[in-house]
């Protein structure tokens, strides 16, 4: 029997829905909120306000792009955490309404597993077990996938995220948010020739702020001999940024493969969208053997075809939330 889901994803400021009919995706739209640019973050509220003006005609869209009708969906998904409680609470609140209203399952998903996931909506998939670096605006985590629903997280940040790392010195840069992108098109034209230092943690966590505090301080010190210094070297310092954030990355995931043996390695999330990522991890791949998995860039950053693939599994196992379902800011994998 064909089963269709449809899956809700609003945990930060992308609000999204897409629709699942056993293996495939027939739809995945994605409403992002330009607002923020004008705030160099996302405020929360604003978000969660976004969300409520974008999620039901968001929801036509996809339930017409599909050319399905509400009846024929068999459950609806959505993001339960980690995230913002506003914009959660949105996603959470529509979709609990929407299976109550319909009769329908309720599945929660973990937005940690379902930027692992993404690396099945799509083939060749990884095999058991594999590691994943998964890396976005809110996490960086080095995690070890024993089976699609049996994860461990073996490293993660103990302060900024990756893209943090990237929208902070972005900021100090004057581009506007989220720079990352930003700072991925400018390192095209750039050579890294400033050299930032790469923090000394053990294991495999990771820790970005003194690397924060380095680029602050060396572009304040030269500016002060050179006040145009950002604007003249502006594709360099991008480079020299991208660099530092993507060999931090890279060498950590390189010990995790050391360490445990594992020669299947996958990156996902917002951040392994980065250009210079991407080829350091292909050439890695290439020098230490890996076999390498990263998703198309439509699965990168936050969508809900990979919540509704996280949806697709937990189906199976009549893994269903209570309609009691409540979000949660800081949720572990
Ligand atoms: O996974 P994601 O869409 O949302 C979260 O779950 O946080 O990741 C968003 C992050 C932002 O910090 C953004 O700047 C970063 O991913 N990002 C990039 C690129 N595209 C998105 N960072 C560097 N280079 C990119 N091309
Ligand atoms: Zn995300």
């Amino acid at each position: 029997m064909s089963t269709t889901i449809l899956a809700i994803e609003s945990s930060c400021d992308d609000t999204s829905i897409a629709i699942i009919k056993d293996d495939a995706i027939l739809v995945n739209k994605v409403a992002s909120q330009a607002i923020h640019e004008k705030y160099g973050g996302i405020v929360p509220e604003v978000a969660s306000r976004q969300h409520l003006v974008n999620i039901v005609p968001l929801l036509d869209q996809a339930l017409q792009e599909a050319q399905l009708k509400m009846a024929d969906l068999d459950a609806i998904a959505c993001t339960r955490g980690p995230g913002l409680l506003g914009s959660l609470l949105v996603g959470v609140s529509f979709a609990k309404s929407l299976a109550l209203s319909m009769n329908i399952p309720l599945i929660e998903v973990n937005h940690m597993q379902a930027h692992v996931l993404a690396h099945f909506i799509d083939s060749p998939v990884p095999t058991f077990p594999f590691l994943c670096l998964t890396v976005s605006g809110g996490h960086t985590q080095i995690v070890l996938i024993k089976d699609h629903l049996d994860m461990e997280v073996m490293g993660e940040t103990r302060d900024d995220a990756a893209g943090e790392a990237y929208d902070k010195s972005g900021k100090l840069l004057g581009l506007p948010y989220p720079a990352g992108p930003l700072i991925d098109k400018h390192a095209k034209n750039g050579q890294a020739v400033f050299p930032f230092p790469e923090p000394k943690i053990d294991g495999l966590d990771f820790s970005f702020s003194g690397l924060k505090t380095a680029i602050k301080y060396f572009l304040r010190d030269s500016s002060k001999e050179n006040p145009k210094f950002i604007e003249e070297n502006l594709n360099d310092i991008c480079a020299s940024i991208q660099t530092r954030i993507n060999t931090i990355l890279c060498n950590k995931i390189k010990t995790a493969a050391e360490l445990t043996g594992i020669k299947q390695i996958s990156i996902a999330g917002g951040v392994s969208a980065n250009s210079g990522l991407r080829k350091l991890m292909t050439d890695t791949a290439k020098e230490m053997g890996w076999e390498l998995f990263i998703p198309q860039f439509q699965y990168c950053t936050d969508n809900a075809a990979m919540i509704a693939k996280v949806a697709s599994y937990k189906f199976e196992n009549k893994d269903f939330a209570s309609l009691e379902i409540r979000p949660e800011a800081r949720m572990k994998i």
